[in-house]
């Protein structure tokens, strides 16, 4: 059998995270500048399923994963999706550039390119619903109760405004935004910090209900904005939903500071991007700012740091 190859991008949340955990609508884009692929290929003269992930050294026979590996939960999954009784001995070769817990979108990404691989390779010819229906199922094992904006956007590989429990609906972009994504190099734990939220929610229902209203109205604002090619006023929009980001409490000093450092050299808007507590922040430019604004950053805290375009047509340039 020949190998199957598959690649799918990082994401970033350009409004709504957390809120979109409660009901409430969220922006997300693909990121095609970053890329997670894996290599499927047959291993005719062995009996186990091997995982090669170059990112992390990692050389591994499933049959001596314990039972709640991600590896090990993720190919389950996808065997019972298909309802394939067994899978055949096969070797998974992993390799990305979406940096791990980061707010890219790594464990999405993983999830949505595992079940294209392997369901590719098999010879099923799922759609974009079908992947994305269990590329979510996946998700449920790595972090609780995801709201699924994560699986969706890389799946379609198209800008979208999501809400929970609703058919996806994709974005006409009119005019190219530029963004940049500057990482604090701190790791960002979703799973915590959605319980986090979670938790001081509780404690103060009334106030959490407002702020978590509030982003989700910045979400629908922006969608008009982002048809209408307002990048202005998308600008202002990002930068208001990182102080009530700030208010829910997910930011952090390192993540304010650059946020601070974008405006200060000339951002239309910036804010934290994924759960928060670490991970990346974006950042809307304007073309002609965008070297300077991405080696002030450098310069200023961020780790790591690229310019990449969402485009007219819905794609990354
Ligand atoms: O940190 P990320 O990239 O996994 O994004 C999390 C987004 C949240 O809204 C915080 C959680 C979710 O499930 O939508």
């Amino acid at each position: 059998m020949p190998s199957f190859s598959v690649s799918v991008p990082g994401k970033t949340i350009l409004f709504g995270e957390h809120a979109v955990v409660y009901g409430y609508p969220a922006i997300a884009v693909p990121l095609n500048s970053i890329k997670l692929n894996i290599k499927i290929s047959a291993r005719p003269t062995d009996s186990d399923i091997q995982i090669i992930n170059k990112n992390r050294g990692e050389n591994l026979l499933l049959k001596d994963l314990n039972p709640e590996h991600i590896y090990k939960t993720a190919i389950d999954t996808i065997q019972n999706a298909l309802h394939v009784g067994k899978l055949p001995a096969l070797q998974i070769g992993i390799s990305s550039t979406i940096p791990i817990v980061s707010g890219l979108g790594s464990s999405a990404a993983f999830a949505v390119c595992l079940t294209k691989a392997i369901s590719g390779f098999l010879g099923f010819k799922l759609n974009n619903e079908q992947i994305n229906e269990i590329a979510y199922k996946i998700e449920i094992y790595q972090h609780g109760s995801p709201s699924g904006i994560d699986n969706t956007v890389i799946s379609y590989n198209k800008p979208l405004y999501f809400k929970k429990g609703f058919p996806p609906s994709f974005l006409e972009i009119k005019s190219p935004i530029t963004l940049i994504i500057a990482d604090t190099g701190i790791h960002a734990n979703t799973k915590e910090t959605v319980a986090d939220v979670k938790k001081n929610m509780q404690i103060n229902p009334e106030m959490f209900k407002i702020l978590l209203e509030e982003i989700g109205n910045l979400a629908d604002y922006a969608k008009i904005n982002l048809e209408n090619g307002d990048l202005e006023t998308l600008g202002k929009l990002m930068s208001e939903n990182q102080s009530l980001l700030q208010k829910l409490g997910v930011s952090n000093d390192e993540l304010d500071h650059l946020v601070d450092v974008a405006l200060r050299y000339g951002a239309l808007g910036a804010k934290l991007c994924g759960s928060g507590k670490g991970g990346n922040i974006v950042a809307i430019v304007e073309n002609l700012n965008a070297e300077s604004i991405k080696s002030a950053l450098l310069k200023n805290g961020a780790t790591n740091c690229f310019i990449t375009k969402i485009s007219v047509n819905c794609k990354e340039l």
